[in-house]
């Protein structure tokens, strides 16, 4: 049975899960943390993984997710459960939903109880776990729409109906273990192994544990998929703004053509390989965040591949990374335009792609990588 990739953060002792199909290489991330965007980046680039999707077990309050800026800088779409409020994942799954990537399927089971919308994630023989689950114990239900009675509830009977060789995997753990199965926390969870509902009601009670430090700040976060950090949470969020314009496709490819527009390809060398490539569209691969050394390397090598007096057309896979690579060239004072539906099109809400058509699926001249 395939594995996931278990990744952890340290200063919030949270798990993020990795997980691909081994034939494709598409993946989903579980529970990303922006802290470690830069390792997350480089796990997906290692494996040489295309990230289909972000998804969270729940609206955190101890770490801010990621989800936003894989969506950015991977491609990914953004996924969540439709009870958690956040409303900026592209995705609001209800129980029983699919993820599929590749020939693999993520499944959610709606686990109310930490939060009223925490979702658990089965994939396999294993299950993703949240806060609902931890190995020897389970989330606090003291904040947040919590409840012991349903959290009990979403423990026994939607976690311990599935087989006991299922391979728990928490959101967190705080002693250095990093799984569990179905069979061990039914046998000897000392929150609900032979515990009725009122005992359990009672533990959880007599829990009196500190609110958590990043509370304010780190739920509205995670309902804006970890985009906005006014801990207010109010507003809209903000329309695509500071860059020349969208274009469509055949659009970009005329402007191409006639010699008013260089056709810049800001995704990676590795999906040009496996993906496909425009022939004569320059690489220059999107790799910018706050704060980094390589930002120098985007900005020098998109100045060199636009010469004054031209236009840029930023192609990404699916127009994402795109919007944010024609942010930066305006900022550099190139006339810069994102590529509508990028390369490959947005895959549908399955994961699927190709029923919206990018450049590849209109007719326009691609090669294999
Ligand atoms: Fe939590």
């Amino acid at each position: 049975m395939p594995e996931p990739i278990q990744l952890f953060d340290p200063a919030s002792s949270t798990f993020t899960y990795v997980l691909f199909d081994e034939a494709t290489r598409d993946a989903v991330i579980v529970d990303p943390v922006d802290e470690q965007l830069a390792r997350d980046l480089e796990v997906l680039a290692k494996h040489q993984l295309k990230l289909l999707w972000t998804v969270e077990t729940h609206a955190h309050a101890d770490h801010v997710t990621s989800a936003g800026l894989l969506a950015e800088h991977a491609g990914a779409v953004t996924a969540a459960p439709e009870g958690c409020g956040i409303g900026t994942a592209a995705v609001q799954l209800k129980h029983g939903d699919p993820l599929d990537f590749g020939g693999e399927r993520l499944i959610a089971l709606h686990t109310p109880g930490h939060t009223a919308g925490s979702m658990c994630y089965r994939w396999r023989g294993h299950v993703f776990t949240g806060d609902t689950l931890l190995i020897d114990g389970c989330g606090r239900t003291d904040f947040q729409s919590g409840s012991a009675a349903a959290l009990y509830r979403s423990i026994t009977e939607t976690l311990f109906a599935l087989p006991d060789d299922t391979v728990v995997w928490p959101g967190h753990d705080y002693k250095g273990r990093t799984h569990s199965t179905i069979g061990a926390e039914k046998w000897s969870n000392s929150r609900v192994a032979d515990k009725t509902l009122a005992e359990f009601q009672t533990i959880m009670n007599e829990l009196n544990l500190p609110k958590p430090k990043r509370i304010d700040e780190a739920v509205p976060a995670n309902q804006s998929s970890g985009l906005r950090h006014d801990a207010g949470g109010g507003g809209a969020p903000q329309p695509p703004q500071g860059y020349a314009g969208d274009v469509a496709p055949q659009q970009a490819f005329e402007w191409w053509q006639r010699g008013e527009a260089v056709l810049v390809d800001v995704r990676t060398d590795a999906e040009r390989e496996w993906v496909g490539f425009v022939p004569g569209a320059v690489p220059v691969p999107w790799k910018q965040w706050p704060g980094m050394a390589f930002n120098e390397g985007f900005d020098a090598a998109l100045k060199a591949a636009v010469p004054p007096g031209r236009k840029a057309l930023l192609l990404c896979r699916s127009g994402v990374r795109s919007i944010a690579a024609a942010r930066r060239g305006t900022e550099l004072g190139i006339e810069s335009y994102n590529v509508l539906e990028g390369f490959e099109g947005d895959p549908d809400e399955h994961g699927q792609r190709g029923k919206r058509g990018g450049w590849r699926a209109r007719g326009l001249p691609w090669r294999q990588g």
